[in-house]
């Protein structure tokens, strides 16, 4: 009987400590998403829409997190990335910042270059967040 009140006792304890650990998850990658916006916009934006009903030279980014490689309808895409057959993941998208051309040799994107680690998690939090 003891030990019921004792767990008992212990379990909104246990929710507050989870609700917590969530809400800060959530507050970071809001951060992490506003500050990708601000380096997609300086790395990828005069190339990329994320509005459907804008074209722009590089294929529309909005849900490309989880699309098969070269297959965004419309879009006349490299035959190197239009064969590529892959889906981009989180980590494949960080690779492709970092050597778009040495990932895909023969793409059509000019070498972006973005090497720095926290710039590539911040660009792909924020696609994440576009992503739906
Ligand atoms: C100079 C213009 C330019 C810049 C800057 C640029 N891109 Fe691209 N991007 C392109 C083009 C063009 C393609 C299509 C490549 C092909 O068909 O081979 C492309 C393709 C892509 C794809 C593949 C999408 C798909 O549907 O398969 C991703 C992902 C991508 N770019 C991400 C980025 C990110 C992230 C940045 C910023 C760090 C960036 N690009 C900067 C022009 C650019």
């Amino acid at each position: 009987m003891k030990a019921i009140k004792i767990a008992i006792h212990l379990i909104p304890a246990l929710f507050a400590a989870t609700l917590g650990t969530s809400a800060v998850a959530g507050e970071y990658d809001a951060i992490k998403a506003a500050a990708g916006a601000e380096f997609f916009d300086k790395e990828c934006h005069r190339c990329h829409s994320v509005d459907a009903d804008r074209a722009s030279y590089g294929p529309l980014l909005t849900g490309v997190i989880g699309r098969k490689a070269g297959s965004f309808e419309g879009y006349p895409y490299s035959d190197a990335l239009k064969n590529a057959n892959f889906t981009w993941t989180a980590g494949a998208i960080r690779a492709w910042m970092e050597d778009n051309d040495g990932l895909v040799p023969g793409t059509k994107m000019r070498h972006v270059g973005v090497v720095d680690a926290t710039v590539q998690d911040f660009i792909v939090t924020y696609l994440a967040s576009i992503s739906e």
